[in-house]
C-alpha cells in the first residue's frame, strides 16, 4: 500500500439501477480523482437491506453496482472495489459504534426522520442506526476524506462526533475524516420537475436517466424535458431550473462552461439544444455501456477482481477492528 498517498472511501447503496445523477454527481468525480489518493469504494448492500429487498433483484442489483464502478473507470487493480457484506469486520465495529452514539444524537438525522415517513410500515432498528454502520465503514479504513454529496452531511458529522468520542477515551484510534465535496458537484435534476433532484425511484420514467438507457431513449428522455417558454438558452436557476438543469448536465460531460454553452445556442431554439443534450450524454456513456456489457460477459474476471479486493478491504479492516477491540477492553482470542 501506498503510504505516501491519503485514503479516500466513498460507496453507494446497491438498490435499482444507476442514474445519470449518481454518474455526474458522483462516479465521475470518483474517477477524476481516484490518482490522487488510496481509495476504498464499497457496495453498500448491508445498508440497503434497512429496506425490504427482493433477494434475486438485489443480488442482480449489487453485481452490476460493482461492474458499474469498473465500467466507469474506477480500476479493481488500483483502487479496492468490494463488498460491504463479504467483511464482517463492517458489522462487528457497527456494534462496537453503536455503544459510543447516543439515541438524541440519532434522532436528529433528517434522513432517518425522511426514510421513517415514506416506510411507515417497516420503520426498522437498522433505519436508525443506519448512519452508525456507515460511521464504521469510514472509520474502520482511516480514511482521510470522504466524497459525498449533501444529503449525507450530516452522517458524516456525526461519523466525526463517534471518531471523536472515541478518540478522547481511548487515544488517537480512528482518523478524522474530511467531507470532500467535488467542485462540480453536479447535482442532476428530475427532466420533468426541476425542483427535484433526479431518482431512480421517480414514478415518471421519463425523469430519469439510466446509466444503461440505449441511446434512443436517452434522447427521447431530453427531448421531452420539461423547459419554459423563453426560448432562451441562458443560466438562470431560479427563473430558468429546467434549462439550466440541462446546461449543467451538458457542461458536465461536454467540459464546457456556461457561458461557452450560452454562445453555441445563441438565436437557436430549445429544440437544437435538447437535442445535444441528449446526444452528449449518450456519446459520453455508450464506452461506459460497453465496458459493462463486456464485463457482465465474462465473470471470471470480475470474480477474480471480488475475491482480492473482498480480502485486501479485510485486511485493512481487521486491523482497525482488533486495535479497537483492544482498546475497549474485550479478551483477546487463544490462537
Ligand atoms: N449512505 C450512503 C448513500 O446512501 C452510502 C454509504 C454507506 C456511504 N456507507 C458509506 C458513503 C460510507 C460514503 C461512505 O449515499
Amino acid at each position: 500500500m501506498d503510504k505516501e498517498k491519503k485514503i479516500l472511501y466513498s460507496g453507494m447503496q446497491a438498490t435499482g439501477t444507476l442514474t445519470l445523477g449518481n454518474y455526474l454527481g458522483a462516479l465521475k468525480n470518483w474517477v477524476k480523482i481516484n490518482d490522487e489518493y488510496e481509495c476504498f469504494y464499497g457496495v453498500m448492500d448491508l445498508h440497503s437491506l434497512t429496506v425490504r429487498q427482493n433477494p434475486s433483484e438485489f443480488r442482480k442489483n449489487a453485481r452490476a453496482l460493482y461492474a458499474l464502478y469498473v465500467a466507469a473507470g474506477l480500476d479493481p487493480e488500483k483502487n479496492c472495489i468490494y463488498y460491504q457484506s463479504h467483511v464482517p469486520a463492517h458489522a462487528q465495529l457497527g456494534w462496537v459504534l453503536d455503544c459510543f452514539t447516543y439515541m438524541g444524537e440519532l434522532n436528529r438525522m433528517t434522513q432517518f426522520k425522511d426514510k421513517a415517513s415514506k416506510h411507515a410500515d417497516n420503520i426498522n432498528a437498522g433505519l436508525y442506526t443506519y448512519p452508525v454502520l456507515m460511521a464504521a465503514d469510514i472509520l474502520l479504513y482511516q480514511a482521510d476524506v470522504v466524497p459525498v454529496g449533501v444529503d449525507q452531511r450530516q452522517h458524516l458529522e456525526i461519523c466525526r462526533d463517534i471518531a471523536e468520542r472515541f478518540n478522547n477515551i481511548y487515544g488517537e484510534v480512528f482518523t478524522i475524516p474530511e467531507a470532500y465535496y467535488g467542485k462540480t458537484g453536479a447535482k442532476v435534476m428530475s427532466l420533468a420537475d426541476p425542483a427535484r433532484k433526479m431518482s431512480k425511484s421517480d414514478e415518471n420514467q421519463n425523469a430519469t436517466i439510466l446509466l444503461l438507457d440505449d441511446r434512443d431513449t436517452i434522447v427521447r428522455k431530453f427531448k421531452r424535458a420539461v423547459t419554459d417558454s423563453d426560448a432562451c438558452v441562458r443560466f438562470d436557476e431560479e427563473e430558468k431550473p429546467g434549462i439550466s438543469n440541462l446546461m449543467g448536465i451538458y457542461g458536465s460531460v461536454t467540459g464546457k462552461t456556461m457561458e461557452e454553452i450560452e454562445r453555441e445556442f445563441d438565436g437557436r431554439g430549445y429544440g437544437d439544444f435538447k437535442l445535444a443534450v441528449g446526444e452528449a450524454v449518450a456519446d459520453e456513456l455508450e464506452p461506459l455501456q460497453k465496458r459493462y456489457q463486456e464485463l457482465m460477459a465474462d465473470k471470471s474476471y470480475i470474480e477474480k477482481c471480488i475475491k482480492a479486493n473482498d480480502e485486501k478491504a479485510a485486511y485493512a479492516a481487521n486491523k482497525t477492528l482488533r486495535k479497537v477491540y483492544k482498546k475497549v477492553g474485550l479478551t483477546e482470542m487463544i490462537r
